[in-house]
């Protein structure tokens, strides 16, 4: 059975159809690519599986056998689904492990306050931060130091599924190859993982499925190498004509 199940998805602004009638499955244990040119709805998207900050207009969202769709936000966190955003985002005036605890305890409200903060300890060793910078303030660290720090913090919340929003822009090569191999150990530890990238040799090195957006609606989908010989996944990226091709 699908741990996740998205069915007819459709969310508009004004006239744009950003997200419209989007379907997909993700199996557990996957690492399930999203991919797409850029104002594609692939943020939009993650935004309402997530009902941070808005719920669909329609359609239905199954997240391991409970129908999410329209749910309060921290109500789908606690469910199990857990993600990052592609804006490094963190409590800036508050310490990485005041951070990390706050998924920690507020992500799992029934745990005890000394496993929340083992788990915090946990979770930021895990993404390579050193146990002598816990004191830092989220606000002052690097952009690759806040996208660890956010990554812990979802993963304090020992979630089923991760979305992960672009974790690898604006990142440098030596970082990027990091982050891949982070994203791997996460992926290990038993936690099925949605990655949205739109650099598509990322996506392809992690990703057992991969569906590929272009202005709101799914272009292709399917097996990673399969999809990107597509034709019209080659035009939404690249901007030939068929005709040329
Ligand atoms: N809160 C919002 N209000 C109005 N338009 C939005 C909002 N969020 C996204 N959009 C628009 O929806 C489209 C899809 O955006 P987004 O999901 O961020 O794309 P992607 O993540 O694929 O780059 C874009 O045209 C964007 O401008
Ligand atoms: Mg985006």
């Amino acid at each position: 059975m699908a741990l996740l199940a998205v069915e007819g998805v459709c969310k508009a602004f004004g006239s744009l159809k950003a997200v419209d009638e989007v379907s997909f499955t993700v199996a557990p244990g996957e690492i399930f690519g999203i991919a797409g040119p850029n104002g594609s709805g692939k943020s939009t998207l993650f935004n309402l599986i997530t009902g941070i900050p808005f719920a669909p207009d329609r359609g239905r969202i199954v997240f391991d056998g409970d129908d999410i769709q329209g749910k309060p936000g921290h109500a789908i966190a606690r469910l199990g689904l857990a993600r990052t955003f592609q804006r490094e985002t963190s409590f800036d005036g508050l310490t990485m492990f005041e951070n990390v605890l706050i998924g920690a305890s507020y992500g799992k409200p029934d745990r005890a306050a000394a496993a929340a903060r083992d788990a915090a300890a946990e979770a930021l060793e895990f993404v390579g931060l050193e146990s002598r910078s816990f004191g830092r303030l989220a606000g002052e660290l690097s952009v690759f130091d806040r996208k660890c720090l956010m990554l812990a913090t979802a993963i304090a919340m020992e979630p089923k599924m991760l979305l992960l929003d672009e974790p690898a822009s604006s990142l440098t090569r030596p970082e990027i190859e990091t982050s891949i191999g982070l994203i791997r150990r996460t992926a290990a530890r038993g936690i099925t993982i949605v990655l949205i990238e739109h650099v598509l040799t990322f996506l392809m090195s992690l990703s057992q499925h991969l569906l590929v957006l272009n202005q709101g609606r799914v272009l292709a989908a399917g097996e990673p190498a399969t999809v990107i010989a597509d034709e019209r996944v080659i035009e939404a990226y690249l901007g030939t004509r068929r005709a040329a091709a």
